[in-house]
This record gives structure tokens, C-alpha cells and sequence, in this order.
């Protein structure tokens, strides 16, 4: 059974989107032990606690220093024994400490297809603001495993998506979410509970 502890900062729908791939067989032999936000209202907080699943708030206001936070969020990691982190929306540098203790073992999920639109300054509607500025006509999201660059790990799945005439930051955020992330992700998950990806000097490659 891969225990997975999920982070987040926003609404959750990813973090619902896992949930619900559990639940109706799309991710198999896992469990989410344990949710952490960085933000006391995030409303992925209130999705866990529905549904009975440990949510935890750690906050950087909760501390003085940022090491001191960075030393919280840890340990609450490593309490939650997991065998794969999964970035949802989370929106907190992770300490290089954690990306060395469990590499290739934290995913997260951008809402581009990566090189395009990430690294420092890209993400939430920035990412999509970004793709209808350079008019671009196909997006996406990436499921990527996490290295101390930012947007930069193996890329694990990526999905496209259409861009199309009228949209706004706000509508193609949605679609990206509805036709990509919430698809791709939880399929990234399933893929690691069943030791199918491969990760060969930064490239991935999945066995079916
Ligand atoms: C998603 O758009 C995701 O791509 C980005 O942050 C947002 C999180 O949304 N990393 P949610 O909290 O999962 O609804």
C-alpha cells in the first residue's frame, strides 16, 4: 500500500481529484495518510477533514525564523512515513533537505507543458496569463518529480490542451485543470504505486 502525504495551499481540486481517483479504482494500492497546507483556509484542508484523511496547517506566520518553518514542515513530513509527496497546488519552496531525503519521491504538478511558462514568477493564473500573452495555442500541465530547481525535475506526464478563442486566465486555468491536471495526476500516481516509472539521468521512462 503506497502511502502518499499531500501538500497544498489552495482549493484542493487536485488534491480531490486523487481522492476521488482512489475511490473509483483510477489509483489502486494507495492511500493518502496524511494532507499539510501552508494555509489555515486553504478549502483542500476542509476536503481531508470530510473526509477523514489527518490535515494539518503549517505556517510560516507560525514561526519567527523560516528555518524554524522549514524544521516544522519536515518533521511533519517524516511523521506521516510516506513513501511519495505530492505537490497539489503547493505553493512553498520545499527545503533542500527534503528534496535530497526523498528524491524522486516528491511529484509535482504545473499547469504548463514545462519548459514553457514555469520556473520563478510562473504559477496560479500567472502561468495562463503568461500563454494567452504569447498566444500560444496549445498548453497543458506536467506532472514532474521535484529537484532543487524550480519546475525543473524529470518530466513524468505531460497532456495538451487547446486554446481558444476568448479565453481568459480564469477559463483556461479551468479547462487546463478539468482536461489535464486532474487527469494526469492521479494517472502519475497510480503509475508510482505500481513501480512503473523509471528514472534514468533525469529522464523518466514508464514500463506499462
Ligand atoms: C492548480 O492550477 C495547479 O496546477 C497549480 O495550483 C493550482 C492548485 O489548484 N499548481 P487546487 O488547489 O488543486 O485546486
Amino acid at each position: 500500500m503506497l502511502r502518499i502525504l499531500v501538500c497544498v495551499s489552495g482549493g484542493g481540486t487536485n488534491l480531490q481529484a486523487i481522492m476521488d481517483s482512489i475511490s473509483d479504482g483510477r489509483i489502486t494500492d494507495t492511500k493518502i495518510v496524511k494532507v499539510i497546507s501552508n494555509k489555515e483556509d486553504a478549502y483542500a484542508l476542509t476536503r481531508a477533514r470530510n473526509a477523514g484523511i489527518d490535515a494539518v496547517c503549517i505556517s510560516s506566520g507560525q514561526y519567527g525564523r523560516r528555518e524554524d518553518f522549514y524544521d516544522a514542515l519536515c518533521s511533519e513530513v517524516d511523521a506521516g512515513r510516506p513513501d511519495l509527496i505530492v505537490l497539489a497546488g503547493f505553493l512553498v519552496v520545499i527545503p533542500e533537505k527534503m528534496i535530497q531525503k526523498y528524491s524522486n519521491r516528491i511529484m509535482n504538478i504545473h499547469p504548463s507543458l514545462i519548459p514553457s511558462f514555469c520556473g520563478k514568477g510562473y504559477y496560479g493564473l500567472k502561468v495562463h496569463e503568461g500563454a494567452l500573452k504569447r498566444g500560444v495555442k496549445i498548453t497543458g500541465a506536467t506532472v514532474h518529480f521535484v529537484d532543487e530547481g524550480t519546475d525543473t525535475g524529470p518530466i513524468i506526464l505531460q497532456k495538451a490542451v487547446t486554446i481558444e478563442e476568448g479565453d481568459t486566465p480564469e477559463i483556461l486555468q479551468r479547462r487546463v485543470m478539468e482536461q489535464a491536471e486532474w487527469v494526469i495526476l492521479p494517472r502519475a500516481i497510480n503509475l508510482f504505486a505500481h513501480g512503473k516509472i523509471h528514472v534514468d539521468q533525469g529522464i523518466t521512462s514508464i514500463s506499462e
